[in-house]
């Protein structure tokens, strides 16, 4: 028994014993652990499996390698330090260790490739979910960026392998700031946390818990192509960057614009000077500084 005891002190539970009586638990800790996390899920299939690591070189790098071993569908990779933690477009994404959630989901939607590139809105309009819920006013960059007082709180890097008709799997990594209280110089005017928009420490369980709560119905609703999806909807709702003067790259092509909404396929459409409606499907999008 003691051996137990032993072994769930050394995972952070802080247990006393009570002389006669027996043992008493008197804190658990905030890791982002199987043991911790699903006893809160109301999913079916999100995190079912949740392989959690403390250090590791990116969730998104083992997510991946264990859906090439073909884990099931919803498994989770979770970690409390990323040391080399991918954002996208080859960007490095930080980490503060244990003070920020990253984790990555193996998906294998029974789709086309050609229809999945929205599949990253699902991520973030959960995310963007889970925040309200906690009481914060979010809002969505198209496609993938959710954002607090104008700077990003919250990324997604989504990565697919596929045949040309087939997917393999799709593994959507998820990274929040959650109790970082200070960002390196070189990003602090572009990011902020949870705990520096609400200035309070919050639970990253209760927080992730949320996100796959909301994500799971979001994720089906995309699986089975609905008409009208509410992860389009939230994502049009929450809209950061409609009516604002945006720059992107288009074939090559430097290009700028104003955002409008999101369309039924999940494109962002951008209205050109002379009139004409771009339509992006997916990629990057910078605020114009008009
Ligand atoms: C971005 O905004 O550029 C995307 C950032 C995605 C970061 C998450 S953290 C969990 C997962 N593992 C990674 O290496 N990246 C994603």
């Amino acid at each position: 028994m003691w051996k137990q005891i032993n072994q769930l002190r050394d995972e952070g539970y802080d247990i006393g014993s009570v002389p006669r009586k027996g043992y008493v638990l008197l804190s658990r800790p905030d890791v982002l652990t199987e043991k911790e996390v699903q006893p809160l899920l109301r999913t079916k299939r999100l995190g079912q499996r949740i392989d959690s690591f403390k250090s590791i070189e990116s969730t998104n790098t083992e997510a991946k390698r264990i859906a090439r071993g073909g884990c099931d569908e919803g498994t989770l990779v979770s970690a409390d330090h990323q040391t080399g933690g991918r954002g996208r477009s080859g960007r490095v994404w930080s980490s503060s260790p244990g003070e920020a959630i990253q984790f990555s989901i193996v998906l294998r939607p029974p789709l086309d490739p050609s229809r999945v590139a929205t599949i990253t809105q699902t991520g973030a309009a959960a995310v963007a979910m889970a925040l309200k819920d906690l009481g914060f006013t979010p809002s969505i960059k198209w496609p993938n960026d959710v954002i607090l007082s104008g700077k990003k709180a919250c990324g997604i890097l989504t990565e697919m392998s596929c045949e040309l008709d087939r997917i393999d799997f799709i593994v959507m990594g998820i990274g929040i700031n959650v109790n970082i209280s200070r960002f390196p110089e070189d990003i602090e005017q572009i990011a902020t946390s949870l705990l520096l928009e609400g200035n309070r420490k919050l639970s990253r369980v209760n927080l992730m818990v949320r996100v796959l709560n909301h994500l799971e119905p979001l994720y089906d609703q995309f699986c089975s192509g609905q008409e009208n999806p509410d992860y389009l909807n939230i994502c049009r709702e929450l809209s950061f960057l409609k009516g604002k003067n945006v720059k992107f790259e288009k074939g090559g092509e430097l290009l700028e614009g104003i955002a409008g909404d999101i369309d039924d396929e999940g494109r962002l459409k951008i209205i050109m000077e002379n009139g004409r409606e771009v339509h992006l499907l997916s990629g990057e999008v910078h605020l114009g500084l008009k």
